[in-house]
């Protein structure tokens, strides 16, 4: 695409003329395409005067660190630092079980923690950055500056999105947002003319709060992270090679903090449920369940009885949005 093509290269101009030829920028990759594009970019304009790092807040889904950190080091090359902040997060988040205060808790300790690596990285290169880059897109910013008049506003918020604004005042950094003009499908695109790999362009959305937000109730609750990521993973490769992952707008895996009675192996149990959400969806803001056929849902169903301990039942969320939201909490 040459329009886009042309976009780039413009972007990357303006980027360098930005930034002067001492700063230094900070980023905050999220394992999201949005993110690492915009990080991607920015790396072509200014080189290692861009310092990302990626917080693993104990709330990633199976192997997502090393996966994440992969991309980031082998195909996209990126000075990438990974901050291990599990305990940090899950002290925080022990007991916690309103959903709202999930979400808080989960933002406020990010700022904390990315404070503490734009600290760190003053110390190392002896100056404080002076950019920070976000993956900010149009709808993103539409979403959060409502138009006067559109009836829509702040105090409308049903979830606490912490991605859009969510950094401390007394930074004082300059923003880039190379994407604001993009539309999803641009930063696809865009994503490929940088060489980041398809697969990781096509990933479904991910909640910034993580499995935080797919465990009813207390995440660090016995091994509810553990058995969320397991039941998680064999829905998602089962999508995969059923070939419908890209038809698909997300799909997961809920923890539901219930315990009902089964039958494994001729002996009762008494373990907990799984619900298991796919969902059509054009921006997020409306959606449709995926009507699998009955087949699928069945070996799926009994992959993850047969193989996560603990699971006795698996059920299938037919609600669209609204009335019911993406995420579940
Ligand atoms: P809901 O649950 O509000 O989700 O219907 C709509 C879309 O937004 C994603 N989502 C989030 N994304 N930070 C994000 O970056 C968040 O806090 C967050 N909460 C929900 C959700 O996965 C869906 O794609």
């Amino acid at each position: 695409d040459w329009q886009l093509q042309n976009v780039l290269k413009e972007e990357i101009e303006k980027v360098s003329k930005m930034v002067g030829p001492d700063d230094h920028v900070i980023c905050a990759l999220s394992g999201g395409v949005d993110s690492a594009v915009a990080a991607t970019l920015v790396h072509r304009a200014i080189g290692d005067r861009l310092h990302c790092v990626f917080v693993d807040n104990g709330l990633c889904r199976y192997k997502e660190r090393e996966r994440v950190m992969a991309t980031f080091e082998k195909d996209l090359h990126l000075p990438v630092t990974c901050w291990d902040a599990t305990e940090q997060f899950l002290g925080k988040l022990k007991g916690v079980v309103d959903p709202e205060r999930k979400r808080k808790i989960i933002g406020a300790e990010f700022i904390a923690v990315f404070d503490e690596f734009s600290h760190k990285l003053e110390r190392e290169i002896g100056k404080k950055p002076a950019f920070l880059v976000q993956g900010t897109l149009y709808p993103d910013v539409i979403e959060s500056c409502p138009p006067p008049g559109s009836g829509k506003s702040h105090s409308h918020t049903i979830k606490s999105h912490h991605n859009v604004g969510g950094l401390p005042p007394d930074m004082q950094l300059k923003l880039v947002e190379p994407l604001k003009w993009l539309f999803k499908d641009e930063v696809r695109e865009m994503g490929k003319l940088l060489g980041v790999p398809a697969s990781f362009v096509s990933r479904h959305p991910f909640p910034g709060p993580g499995l935080a937000v797919r465990i009813m109730g207390d995440v660090t609750q016995g091994n509810a992270l553990e058995t969320i990521r397991l039941a998680d993973e064999i829905f998602i490769n089962s999508i995969k090679e059923a070939g419908l992952y890209d038809k698909i707008w997300q799909a997961f895996a809920v923890y539901l903090p219930v315990k009902t009675v089964g039958v494994q192996g001729d002996k009762r149990t008494h373990s907990h449920a799984v619900a298991l959400r796919a969902i059509t969806s054009e921006d997020g803001m409306t959606a449709d369940w995926y009507h699998f056929d009955g087949k699928f849902l069945a070996d799926v169903s009994s992959k993850i009885c047969n193989t996560v301990r603990g699971i006795n039942r698996v059920v299938y969320d037919i609600t669209s949005k609204p009335p019911s939201t993406v995420e579940w909490e």
